[in-house]
């Protein structure tokens, strides 16, 4: 018979910076759902990837120098990037897609024709405010008091060209779906889609722009680039080869059983997706599962406030199960959660080196001691055995029963009430009373035995968790071949049970020394220090400033000073400017011919080193590692002498 299939995904994160601790949380959670599946005997197919188009990530390139490409394929494939971090917490995803792969680049623009030609997508003006310095759109609500919200400087009306999706025309068959039955989990997410998107009415959806190049082409109009998200989506379809020839399962896969997705792209996820599959006539995901974000002192994790936890970090200090573990152990998957450092290591000790770790440490020990590390197959049972043997026997139905309503932390709270009763278990049989006194060497073989099958349907729950680990503990109780599903049964084993102490799989963790060890470590990414904003000067007074944007004629070094370079500029009157500026140890002087710069013109006239200055060129300068940066403005050259800033 032909093996059920199950279709899972994560998101296809953004690789404009390393990721987080954030990442990780939904990675692995998705990878622990993966592993169950395939456990229980399905044919799995796991998806992630990365999702490299955008402005966002165009001016993140120019920030740092390199093209667009060079710059996401170092974050995905270089050293400590996407690819090593997935690989570093063993995610066993079957597939990882790149936006900019080939394939999907086809699709993408086969995708957006059929839209097309099926009158889904139109031709039509885009409205909003323009930071023409920015070269972004803004809706009036995003403006900060009327002005960009990125640069603070005023904005206009204006109009571009662009397509449009008819997301309008899905407003209620999107709206059913919402309704019926558990396309959207949580439910308390279905009703916050409902009220805030669908109710106040679906707009028309942009889904192309004219004003950066850095996305896919639209192939019949090729000055616009095809909006990001509807790039991002259909990865879901083209990694299975929609309209593509890359691969050939979507007839075997769509629709995915579920996406797993952050609460703040659920709206991407249950209304535009669902939208665009039914225009294209495809039929929707059976799921959208929105799970929480992991917060910091009740507040989100960001560069900016320096608290951004690094999973390479924990992982190497604590061990990749042990995060693992953590992340999915701790926090309700449908809710926020509060990441701290000491909730991890009180997590690591009381559950893994205490519970478990104990258990497996001390059966092992004692089948050895007592044994010689194989248990006879004489046994004598007894009514104190019961409540133990009962838990066992439930364990798997209802550990399953989270597991397939993605409720990770639940099912592992009923994997570690068997632990625990297991261990409580050893304190009431008292096993090393009863070695004292040979008769009861069957007495003491059925205890032991209770308690390794504890152990091992236990281990067989947190394999997709803890993959590695389990891989050894159920090595030290023998359990290699008898670890399957179809073996989460008490007293499936058969043969003879050898039993080997092995390495200590969790080492119990100092709270106070470990903490000072992480604080230490992870110093560098507290807040940089920013110089406060000035105080408030009026429109009217920024514009006395005269600023223009020059082109550099010629650049020398001035005779006898180790700081001070002279320029002739290019300001757009048609008479060279000159200018001194101190930046020497900055740049040399034939760096700078030729570029395209921008100088304030109406400072007072000034010498320096005996020759004349008029005006001032613009740079940016910040302190970083104590020691001055100073990059002077480089504008492209595209940009006219003379033009000014405003
Ligand atoms: N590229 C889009 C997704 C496109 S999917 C077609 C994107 N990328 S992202 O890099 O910003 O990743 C977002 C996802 O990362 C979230 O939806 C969530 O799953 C995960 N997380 C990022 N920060 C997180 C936390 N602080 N906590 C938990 N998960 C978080 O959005």
């Amino acid at each position: 018979m032909e093996k059920k299939t199950f279709y899972i995904t994560t998101p296809i994160y953004y690789p404009s910076d390393k990721l987080h601790i954030g990442h990780t949380y939904c990675t692995v959670a998705t990878d622990a759902f993966a592993r169950y599946k395939r456990l229980r005997g399905y044919d799995v197919m796991f998806l992630t990837g990365t999702d490299e188009h955008g402005q966002k990530i165009e001016e993140k390139a120019k920030q740092a120098g390199k093209t667009p490409q060079e710059f996401v394929d170092n974050i995905v494939c270089g050293e400590g990037g996407i690819l090593d971090l997935w690989k570093l917490m063993n995610i066993s995803n079957d597939r990882f897609i790149r936006t900019t792969d080939d394939y999907h680049v086809k699709s993408i623009q086969r995708i957006f024709r059929k839209m097309y030609d099926n009158g889904d997508i139109y031709k039509g003006a885009y409205k909003g405010k323009y930071c023409t310095p920015c070269e972004s759109f803004w809706t009036e609500s995003q403006l900060v008091n009327g002005m960009c919200p990125d640069c603070g400087r005023p904005v206009h009306d204006a109009e571009e060209e662009a397509y449009f999706f008819r997301l309008s025309k899905y407003a209620k068959p999107v709206q059913e779906l919402l309704e019926s039955g558990t396309f959207l989990e949580p439910a308390s997410r279905v009703n916050e889609m409902i009220n805030n998107f669908i109710k106040p009415g679906l707009e028309d959806l942009c889904v192309s722009r004219t004003s950066f190049t850095w996305g896919i082409p639209v192939d019949f109009d090729p000055g616009h680039v095809v909006y990001v998200w509807v790039d991002a989506l259909s990865n879901y379809i083209t990694a299975l080869g929609y309209l593509n020839d890359r691969y050939d399962d979507y007839e075997k896969y769509w629709p995915a059983d579920v996406h797993v997705v952050g609460k703040e792209i659920v709206r991407f996820h249950s209304i535009i997706w669902p939208a665009m599959l039914m225009s294209l006539g495809e039929p929707v995901p059976k799921k959208v599962y929105g799970h929480g974000w992991l917060v910091i002192d009740g507040g989100k994790m960001s560069k900016s406030k320096g608290n951004v936890v690094d999973p390479y970090l924990l992982a190497d200090k604590f061990g990749v199960d042990a995060l693992r573990f953590f992340l999915l152990r701790t926090f309700p998957f449908g809710s926020d959660g509060n990441f701290s450092n000491e909730l991890l290591i009180s997590t690591i000790n009381t559950d893994l080196a205490n519970d478990l770790g104990n258990l497996v440490s001390r059966t092992t020990a004692m089948i050895e001691k007592y044994f010689g590390g194989i248990l006879p197959a004489a046994r004598a049972a007894d009514a104190l055995d019961d409540e133990l043997k009962t838990m066992i026997g439930e364990l798997p139905e209802k550990y399953a029963a989270q597991m397939d309503v993605f409720q990770p932390h639940l099912a592992l709270e009923e994997v570690f009430r068997v632990i625990q009763r297991a261990n409580k278990y050893i304190d009431e049989t008292a096993p090393w009373i009863l070695a004292k006194d040979e008769a009861n060497k069957p007495r003491l073989a059925e205890v032991m035995f209770n308690l390794v099958e504890a152990l091992r349907i236990s281990l067989i729950c947190l394999t997709p968790f803890m993959p590695e680990s389990c891989d050894k503990a159920l090595a030290q109780i023998g359990a290699q071949s008898c670890r399957g599903w179809d073996d989460a049964v008490y007293g499936a084993r058969s043969g003879e049970i050898r039993v080997r102490k092995g390495e200590t799989l969790f080492p119990r963790l100092d709270m106070e020394k470990t903490l000072a060890e992480l604080e230490a470590i992870s110093l560098p990414a507290k807040a940089p220090t920013v110089k406060p904003v000035l105080p408030d000067v009026t429109i009217d007074e920024f514009a006395k400033c005269d600023m223009r944007v020059c082109k550099v004629l010629s650049c020398e070094a001035v005779k006898k000073s180790e700081k001070l370079l002279k320029f002739q500029l290019d300001d757009g009157s048609g008479t060279p400017r000159q200018i001194l500026s101190g930046i020497h140890k900055f740049y040399e002087p034939e760096q700078l011919v030729g570029k395209t710069v921008v100088a304030i013109l109406n400072l007072p006239p000034r010498k320096m080193m005996g020759q004349d200055s008029n005006g001032m060129l613009l740079s940016a300068v910040k302190e970083v590692d104590g020691k001055e940066e100073l990059h002077l403005m480089i504008l492209d050259d595209s940009v006219p002498a003379g033009a000014q800033l405003c």
